[in-house]
Formats: C-alpha cells, structure tokens, sequence
C-alpha cells in the first residue's frame, strides 16, 4: 500500500515551472495554491523569475532551503526528467506531473523513464497529463482549474482531463462538496487503487467517485474498490462503455477500455455503482454523501400529482424496487388533513389542491414515524404554491422532527421549481427537476446496501 500522507499533508510544495505569466499553467497552480489558502510553505521554483505572486522564486529544487514533500512539475515534457532528478536528490517524495506529450502520443519510453528515475529517488509519481489535485482538509488547491471549490467529503478521481475540470466546476454549481480531486492521467505509478486504499481510511471522505477510462491492473482495482466499498460507496463512470467509445478512449490518455460486460462484471465483484452518465453520478452522489443511510427497506413516496408518483414506481421498479403498503401511522397522520378522495397507498397522494403545510405535516409525520426508513417527496408545481415555499416547508418539518431519513426530493415546474431545488441543495436535501431523477438517487442509496452485502459475503466465502 502506498503511503500517501505527505501528499494530502505536506509541510511544503514546490511549482516547478511557475510562471510570470497570468494565464498560463504554471502561474494559475501557485495562484490557487496561495488564494486557496494552503497553511504550509508554497515555494514557485523558475530560474528566470525572482518572484511570483509576491513569493520568493528558487532556481531549482535543491535550491530551496528546506526538503519539500511535493513537486508540481509544470514544464515541458522534454525538460521533466531533469527536474526529477533535481527534486529527487532534493529529497522530494511525490513528483504531480502536469505535463502531457508521454504515453498517450506514444511516448512510452520517456513516461517508463520517468517513473524508474522518480523511483529511484523513493519519490512517486502522480500523472503525468493531469491537472493536478485538491485536498480541502489541508487548503490544497493545486490545479489549474476553478479555485473555489467547496469543502465537503467527496473524493472525486479522473482519469480525463479537460472533463476532470469542467465537472470541478459543476461540484461547486450543483453544490457538491469536495474532500479531494485527483487527476490521474496516465496512471504511469499511482493509479485508482493506491488512491481508492487511502481514501477507505480517509474520516474526510464518506463518498468515492471515479470517471474511468481503463484500469492499469484490474485485480488490484477490484480488491482496492471492494475494501472501499465496505466502508463507504464508490460510484464510477465508465468512459468507452460502447466499442466506439473505448477506441476514443484509447488515443486519448492510452488506456485499453475494454469490453464493458468485463467492466461490469469487475465493478459488481467490486461492489462499484456504475452510472451511465455525468449527471446520474453527481444525482447518486448527492444522494448517498447528503444522506444516512437507511435502517430498512420502507420507503414512502409523498406527491401532489399522481403522474409523478406513477413515473417514479416506474423507476424504482426498474432498479428492483417495489414500495410497500405506507406504516399505519403514517396513513391515520395524513388522513387527518386530506380530503378523503387522496390515495393513501403508496405513493400517498395528498392531491393537488395540497397548500404548503399539508407538505409540511406529511414529511413531519413521515419522519417521526418509526417504520417509514426513507422518504421520496414529490411536488408538481401548481399556481397554489410556490415551489420555493414548499421547499422551506420540507426544510422546516426535518429541522422540527429532529431526524434525518434518506431522502430525495423532485420538484417539477419551471423557473420558481429550481428556486426551491437550489434552496433545498443548500440544506444538503438532495433535490431534482424530474421524478425519475430522484427516484433513481433512492434507488442509489439501496444499491449500495446490496453491493456492500454482496462484497461482505464474497469477502467471507
Ligand atoms: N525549471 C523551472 N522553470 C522553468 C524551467 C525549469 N527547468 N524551464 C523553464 N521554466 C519556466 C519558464 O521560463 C516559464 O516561466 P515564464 O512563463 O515566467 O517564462 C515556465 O517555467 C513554464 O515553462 P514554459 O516553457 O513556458 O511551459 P508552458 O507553461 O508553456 O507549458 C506545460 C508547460 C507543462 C503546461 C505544457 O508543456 C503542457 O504539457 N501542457 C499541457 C498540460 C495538460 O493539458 N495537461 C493535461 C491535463 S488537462
């Protein structure tokens, strides 16, 4: 197991590379470093600067008069092997390679190089072709992508680039919050199972996401992913999940995709949640780092439209779930303030002409009842509520019931529904446009359940 401690708590990094120059890499990697607020030594290293955004600038590694854990190499791929050995000699322990020109345009022998020479030194290497990683525990921004992200416990590895920063910013659109982001490139040393082992053990970190081309050993991977996995979920995206797809893979950071029947088969030994796309992992996300998880399988369906609770039967029948009769207490709770035409079977059904407090009562009552384990509140927006209303009447009955269920929420309308879904997301309630969405984050929650029970009785037999 690799011993990543001093790269998600370094006492110093060095930029090799840093430039002068707003606007290129190696200048936006010690910008964010130092506006993200990183506590240690930040150390730009370039011979032909002095100073860099007012921080002293050393001509190489060994110049810098104290050892530093980590070196973000930001040079030209031709000039990283010197670097290296600068760095290793220096006693530097991890080398975050950004470069790109290696393996993936057919330059293997220089990427084998540079991981013999790193080794050489007892230094690892992270990439190279990344845009470098995060840790928010330890005010570690050193990418050259958004700054702000925001600090929460999801750990987010990819393997692509350019898509690796774009969903960076969409963590801090959709309010994802982030425990660390690992662009992983190449994967010439470290790979996803080195970091899968350090973030099982991680306290920062309850979720693992991971958007996949290839894995470098797919044994290790399984065992990595399964360890993880008894411990918190790991959702992945499978890039090149068609033959089309996993040639494009190919060219693009060198890694076989394989066929997909062998990724799935590899994820359910793993116990991995495979989402099909960008948007069903960050829902799935939301869903299982915002939420406990459930004490069993009574999940209840509250909606103003009997559309959207037939949409999401559907859907949770499509995952393997099929909701059950609604607890007595429950139904006698609602019963006392809907009109007596409203389907009290599950999906209960407080009608459309439901005002804003019945959703309150009905998400309360829900709540405090003890054989409810998770709850799936449905609102199609009517010209008698405002959604945003609704949305502060679900936050006020788990405030004022003083328990937190799995939930996910969907309200459906227009402008004013994505008000309320924004307010709800501030409250860390998972909450969507469309029903099916919500449903299938539910649908996450139990998922994970079955894969963990699954990866504990293999681990057994
Ligand atoms: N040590 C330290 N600094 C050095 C140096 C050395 N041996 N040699 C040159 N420098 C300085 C340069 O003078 C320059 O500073 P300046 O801008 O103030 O003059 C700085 O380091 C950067 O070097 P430069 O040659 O200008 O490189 P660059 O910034 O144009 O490109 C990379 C470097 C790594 C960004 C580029 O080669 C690359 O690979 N880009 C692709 C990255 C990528 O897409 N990664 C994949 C993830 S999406």
């Amino acid at each position: 197991m690799a011993d990543l401690t001093k790269l998600f708590y370094p006492n110093a990094i060095a930029v090799v590379g840093a430039s002068r120059q707003p606007g290129k890499i190696g200048y936006t990697i010690v910008k964010n470093l130092k506006e993200f607020g990183f506590q240690g030594r930040i150390y730009p290293v370039n011979p032909n600067a002095n100073e860099i955004l007012g921080l002293k600038c050393y001509p190489s590694v060994s110049s810098i008069p104290e050892p530093v854990d980590v070196v973000v190499v930001s040079v030209p791929a031709q000039k990283v092997l010197d670097v290296i050995d600068d760095a290793g000699k220096a006693g530097a322990k991890f080398a975050v390679v950004i470069a790109s020109g290696f393996k993936e345009v057919g330059n293997v022998e220089l990427e084998e190089e540079l991981v013999r020479r790193a080794h050489k030194y007892g230094m690892r290497v992270l990439g190279p072709n990344i845009f470098g990683y995060v840790y928010t525990p330890s005010k570690i921004n050193a990418t050259f992508g958004p700054r702000d992200v925001i600090p929460g416990n999801v750990a987010f590895i990819s393997q692509s680039g350019a898509l690796g920063i774009a969903l960076m910013g969409m963590t801090i659109l959709e309010g994802i919050g982030i425990s660390a982001i690992i662009s992983i490139g190449n994967k010439s040393d470290l790979d996803d199972a080195d970091f899968l082992e350090f973030f099982a053990e991680d306290p920062n970190t309850s979720v693992v996401l991971i958007y996949m081309e290839g894995a470098k050993d797919g044994k290790r991977f399984i065992e990595a992913a399964a360890k993880t996995t008894l411990k918190k979920p790991v959702i992945a995206i499978k890039a090149g999940r068609t033959e089309v797809g996993a040639r494009a893979a190919a060219s693009h950071t060198g890694s076989l995709a394989g066929n997909v029947a062998i990724y799935e088969a590899a994820f359910k030994q793993a116990g991995v949640l495979m989402a099909r796309s960008v948007e069903e992992a960050f829902d799935w996300v939301k869903a299982l780092s915002w939420n406990p998880l459930p004490e069993g399988e009574n999940l209840v369906v509250i909606t103003n439209g009997g559309g959207a609770g037939v949409q999401t039967t559907d859907t949770l029948a499509d995952n393997g779930i099929y909701l059950k009769e609604p607890p007595k207490y429950l139904v006698e709770e609602v019963k006392k303030f809907v009109p007596p035409f409203a389907s009290l079977a599950n999906p209960i059904d407080i009608t459309g002409m439901a005002p804003v407090d019945w959703y309150y009562k009905a998400v309360y009552a829900a709540l405090k009842d003890p054989e409810v384990h998770s709850i799936i509140v449905l609102y199609c927006h009517t010209a008698i509520t405002h959604p945003v209303d609704v949305a502060k009447a679900i936050i006020d009955a788990v405030k004022d019931a003083g328990v937190r269920k799995p939930m996910t929420v969907s309200l459906i309308g227009g402008k004013e529904a994505y008000e309320g879904i924004q307010l709800l997301t501030k409250e860390r309630i998972p909450a969507y446009p469309t029903p099916e969405r919500a449903a299938s984050a539910m649908a996450a929650i139990y998922k994970y359940l079955k894969a963990r029970k699954y990866v504990e009785e293999r681990l057994k037999s």
